[in-house]
């Protein structure tokens, strides 16, 4: 385990968590599966990537609570000695069109797509930039870039995902750590499958290669920006969306 490099993917227990989970095992990291609720499933990664002859381990953690976090990546950097590849995975919707949106439904999807990701590179900047190596990938969306009608705080929090992978891009740059942004368009998944045949009819029509990803496609993307051969490549925002933002 030790000659692994140390790998934390957060809402790693199903969706496209799990297969960036997987595939960094399958490129030899020691993967960190975090979940929020679902222990069962995340137990179930734990195993899949244990049958193919990887290593992982579970971890429990709200990504939104700040301490939660704090404690969650330090007991890591205590256990393995180094982080070096964090992927800030885990997000939530809670959609409807503005004027009917709940304060709670904007500051619950702030919290957890946005405040989740700059808490848990707030706790592993420090390291990396002491280990002078380290990769951090965030999940923003291709709604972040273009905005999307019923999703403000959907859009916002992923916008703010992408503002905030070119600010710690350009404080880490130096120490040798990159950090970078992934925009999925729409990857079947629970978080897509609650869509109207009608929404999906109408989405699929803006999506030149005519499909809906699959979480695989973005976990490839994933592990390209994870690996030595991105070593060059810093505050980018890449597009896994079939062509449709282009
Ligand atoms: P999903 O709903 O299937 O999975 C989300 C994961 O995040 C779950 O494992 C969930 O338990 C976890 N999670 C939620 N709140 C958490 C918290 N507070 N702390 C820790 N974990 C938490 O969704 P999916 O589709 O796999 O999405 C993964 C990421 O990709 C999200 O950030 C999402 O916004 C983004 N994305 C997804 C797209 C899609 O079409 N499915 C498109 C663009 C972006």
């Amino acid at each position: 385990m030790s000659d692994k490099k140390i790998a934390v993917v957060t809402g790693a227990s199903r969706g496209i968590g799990r297969a960036i989970a997987l595939e960094l095992a399958r490129s030899g990291a020691f993967v960190i599966v975090n979940y929020n609720g679902s222990r069962e499933k995340a137990e179930q990664v734990q195993s899949l990537i244990e049958a193919e002859g990887g290593e992982a381990v579970i971890e429990q953690c709200n990504v939104a609570d700040f301490k939660a976090c704090g404690e969650f990546i330090s007991s890591i950097i205590k256990k393995y000695v180094r982080v070096d590849i964090l992927v800030n995975n885990a997000g939530i919707t809670k959609d409807d069109l503005v004027m009917r949106m709940s304060e709670e439904d904007f500051s619950q999807v702030i919290d957890v797509n946005l405040k989740g990701t700059f808490n848990c590179i707030r706790q592993v900047s420090r390291q990396m930039l002491k280990q002078r190596s380290g990769r951090i990938i965030n999940m923003a969306s291709v709604v972040g870039v273009s905005g999307n009608a019923g999703q403000a705080n959907y859009a916002a929090s992923k916008a703010g995902v992408i503002g905030l992978t070119k600010s710690v891009a350009k404080e880490l740059a130096s120490r040798g750590v990159t950090v970078n942004a992934i925009a999925p368009g729409f990857i079947e998944t629970d978080m897509t499958e609650v869509l109207s045949e009608k929404v999906r009819e109408a989405t699929t029509g803006m999506i030149p290669m005519g499909t809906f990803g699959r979480p695989e496609d973005v976990a490839k993307a994933v592990g390209f920006l994870a690996s030595d051969g991105a070593g060059y490549v810093t505050g980018q925002v890449l597009c896994v969306d079939g062509g449709m933002a282009m």
